[in-house]
């Protein structure tokens, strides 16, 4: 079998593993071809690509990226690449493609295999907002990177009796912003689920002060709206990968508390930080266990459909199912934190 691989989207610490382990389970088991596509689709539709052997993994499981490269894909350039899904499967001469990506990436997957393409998927986000699949591999690392953190602003925001708000990202899910912020005892926790109301915040950080506990650190996710008319932050416009563009809620929050509490509150933008270097074990586990059911997979012939995790297990689930709308937190889950929302 011929099999071809590439990676998508925004990075995520677990890709190189993902990687490596297609690569040693085809190689390996199967003795299997396997091509890597270069900076995401737009190798395949340039034909960027290069041979993946037992040497071109080796040493990567930890190295967070990708050896791949990656990028987003123009809705454009994505047509083209369906409307030529046939002659792309002559020309690479490939029986499965397994595109690794978040829900962009696994959009065009679905939209190549309803054209035809044998593929099947691998799920991969920061975010951990991918319906279907119980986790998403390189939250676990972004969140403890978050929480490593909020842990040494703490102690210099107790120091000096500042508020600290750390901008975590998360666009639409408030994942990142709800776990670290639990594991590190956030006070305050912000999220694009539920628009918050600032004077919450103040009400929280004065009653901390009011007990010697004079410092507070508010998380809040990239994509947390204040509710309408709480406080001046307006919605950004819309790019040509049809995501917002932030305002700086981190910052623009930090100045809001900052004016209301005549205290000093500092923002701390974590950015890609959260994406950057070594994943997890927990994270490695997963991206290696997803890679292997993929091989799988395409051995068995099941194409348009991608690698879940479900409790423990890794399952196969149909691409159609993933897509359709984002895995957002529930209330239930807010409601176990004793951190101001
Ligand atoms: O989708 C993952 C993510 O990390 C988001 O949380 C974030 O908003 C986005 O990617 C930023 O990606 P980039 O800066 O690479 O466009």
């Amino acid at each position: 079998m011929r099999i071809g691989v590439l990676t998508a989207g925004g990075d995520c610490p677990g890709l190189n593993a993902v990687i490596r382990s297609i690569v040693h389970r085809a190689v390996a088991q199967y003795g299997d071809e396997v091509i890597g596509f270069e900076d995401g689709y737009r190798g395949l539709l340039d034909s960027h690509f290069r041979s993946l052997d037992l040497d071109a993994v080796g040493g990567i499981l930890a190295r967070g990226g990708t050896i791949l490269g990656s990028s987003r894909l123009e809705r454009d350039r994505l047509r083209e690449a369906c409307e030529n899904a046939s002659d792309m499967i002559r020309d690479f001469g490939i029986d499965a493609l397994i595109p690794i990506g978040g829900e962009g990436t696994l959009t065009a997957a679905r939209m190549l295999s309803d054209a035809g393409l044998p593929v099947v998927g691998v799920p991969k986000t920061i975010d951990n907002d991918i319906s279907s699949t119980d986790r998403t591999f390189g939250f676990d690392t972004a969140v403890t990177v978050a929480t490593e953190a909020m842990d040494r602003l703490k102690t210099t925001a107790e120091s000096h009796q500042r508020v600290m708000v750390v901008e975590v990202m998360g666009r639409h899910a408030g994942w990142i912003a709800l776990e670290s912020g639990m594991a590190a005892g956030a006070h305050g926790i912000c999220l694009p689920e539920r628009p918050f109301d600032p004077a919450d915040l103040v009400k929280m950080v004065e009653e901390r002060f009011a007990r010697g506990k004079k410092f507070a650190v508010v998380c809040v996710a990239e994509g947390a709206h204040p509710a309408e008319g709480t406080m001046d932050y307006g919605k950004g416009e819309i790019d040509q990968y049809g995501h917002e563009r932030f305002q700086g809620i981190g910052t623009a929050l930090a100045y809001e508390l900052e004016k209301r509490l005549g205290k000093e509150a500092k923002p701390v933008i974590l950015g890609h930080v959260q994406r950057g270097g070594t994943p997890t074990a927990y994270d490695r586990v997963l991206a290696t266990r997803f890679g292997w059911h993929a091989v799988e997979a395409a051995h068995r012939g099941e194409f348009g459909m991608m690698t879940a995790l479900r409790g423990t297990d890794v399952v196969m689930v149909p691409l159609a199912e993933a897509v359709t709308e984002l895995k957002t937190v529930p209330k239930g889950r807010m409601d176990e934190t004793e951190s101001v929302f």
